[in-house]
């Protein structure tokens, strides 16, 4: 069935997503802070195929150009993240007014354009100077969170509408804190436990902060979802499911959402009890404007007692035999339709917007030309599947693809590349994949449906 953007509404919002880190470069210029990232990337045998974001997509630089090709494919939201060690180079303290400048000018040339910005607080770039302090397993996190939030609302949200406190809470306290495989690269189950419930207080903190400071501001915060499937229908396979079912989907929604932590799903959460003072419960709960959801795959589980902790083990695409993309992750269109389904089905679940969903295949440049077929059949059937659950009465009222132009894929470094815009890492060169006019001219549909309505409602 063809795809049409009317089918999605006319206030439906169509965008595209990055991040500071993975974009802009610039590491240390104009007075910017060192970040976790930046340090993880220094230490050797960090980043698989050796490369950092030092320069990145250069975006500090090449913001300008980058936006012209934006809304000449017609893309009229962006999400991004600020950088807070561009803001705070300390952390908390001292503000770089060159950083700050550097927002100003980049919210302004988007409003400029007619793009609506979409900004994400924090996006794993921690300020080396507080990771030096106990970063997130710290508890002083939500002061230095707070000092950082109000810098930023206080500054741009005269200019922003729509704010995101965290980006992938599980991600960057997993991988960080406990696997190690992301920055700041600690392998700690305390570590994670504590940094795992200040992520969860902070996010609510974060809100909390935007709507006090700004009426007219929208709060939201972003999870990373994954639909999950047992490897077979065996009593221990389900119930290896159930646990990394609250592991990834559950275990930072459902504080925020008053319900506490899934401890009787994951028996290792209740370690988080030493982290949680009187009263938590209450600060980790608030009521968002907006939830971002964040799917690429899904995952089939089964039970292996030598995991600890989650007696559960993931069995990766490449041994299913199923299509996947080149970050290994299976492409499980269906995957997204469970997520919005099971997301909205919670008592009380605000309005929800894709805030990523996109995919990394090896595009190479051919007679001057990027062509990824398989971009679009990613795209194309994950978003008739947020069709469908919009269809069944989800409440889904955004729809942003990761990313546009290729970028720095954290530990798979430069290598993976998930954009619609092909960038030359040598000359940093932009060159429109064919999944960029794609979109260009699906979106153009959405435009003229948008007119369509304004038209009508003239009546
Ligand atoms: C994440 C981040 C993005 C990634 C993207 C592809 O989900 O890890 O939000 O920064 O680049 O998801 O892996």
């Amino acid at each position: 069935m063809s795809l049409h953007p009317s089918d999605f509404g006319p206030g439906f919002a169509w965008g595209v997503a990055s991040s500071a880190y993975q974009t802009e470069g610039a590491y240390r210029t104009d007075g910017k802070g060192l970040s976790i990232w930046d340090s993880f990337c220094m230490q050797p045998g960090r980043i698989r195929d050796g490369s950092s974001g030092n320069t990145a997509a250069d975006f500090y630089n090449r913001f300008i150009p980058d936006l012209i090709l934006m809304q000449y494919l017609g893309i009229r939201n962006f999400r991004f993240s600020l950088s807070w060690p561009r803001i705070l180079p300390g952390g908390t303290g001292a503000r770089n007014e060159k950083g700050l400048d550097f927002y100003d000018r980049l919210i302004d040339f988007c409003l400029e354009l007619g793009i609506e910005p979409w900004v994400t607080l924090y996006h794993w770039d921690l300020p080396q100077a507080l990771e030096d302090r106990g970063g997130w397993a710290n508890r002083d996190i939500l002061n230095w969170f707070s000092e950082y939030v109000e810098t930023c609302v206080l500054r741009y949200g005269d200019r922003v509408r729509h704010w995101m406190v965290l980006n992938e809470p599980m991600v960057f306290t997993g991988a960080g804190y406990f696997l190690g495989i992301h920055a700041p690269g600690r392998k700690s189950l305390s570590a994670f436990l504590a940094a795992a419930h200040h992520a969860v207080l902070c996010q609510a903190l974060g809100g909390r902060i935007i709507r006090s400071l700004n009426g007219r501001c929208r709060a939201g915060t972003t999870f990373s979802a994954s639909h999950i499937e047992p490897s077979g229908d065996t009593r221990p396979a389900r119930e290896a499911a159930s646990r990394v079912d609250a592991l990834t989907n559950r275990m930072f929604l459902e504080p925020l959402l008053g319900l506490g932590y899934p401890v009787g799903e994951l028996k290792v959460l209740q370690g988080i009890g030493q982290w949680h003072r009187d009263g938590d419960d209450a600060l980790m709960a608030f009521d968002m404007d907006f939830i971002g959801v964040q799917n690429y795959t899904r995952e089939v589980v089964r039970y292996s007692p030598l995991i600890p902790y989650l007696n559960a083990r993931v069995v990766p695409a490449g041994r299913r035999g199923v299509p996947q993309t080149a970050m290994g992750w299976e492409v499980y269109p269906e995957s997204i339709y469970a997520i919005l389904k099971k997301y909205s089905a919670y008592p009380g679940m605000p309005e929800l917007v894709v805030t990523e969903n996109g995919a990394a295949f090896p595009d190479t440049v051919c007679d001057g030309v990027v062509h990824d077929p398989e971009r679009i059949g990613y795209l194309s059937a994950y978003l008739e599947q947020v069709r469908k659950a919009r269809r069944e009465g989800v409440r889904v009222e955004g729809y942003f693809l990761w990313t546009f132009t290729d970028n720095f894929e954290w530990a798979e470094g430069l290598s993976r590349r998930f954009g619609i815009v092909y960038t030359d890492f040598r000359t940093q060169k932009r060159l429109v994949k064919s999944s960029g006019y794609w979109l260009q001219q699906f979106l153009r549909e959405a435009a003229a449906t948008e007119k369509s309505f304004l038209r009508s409602s003239d009546f």
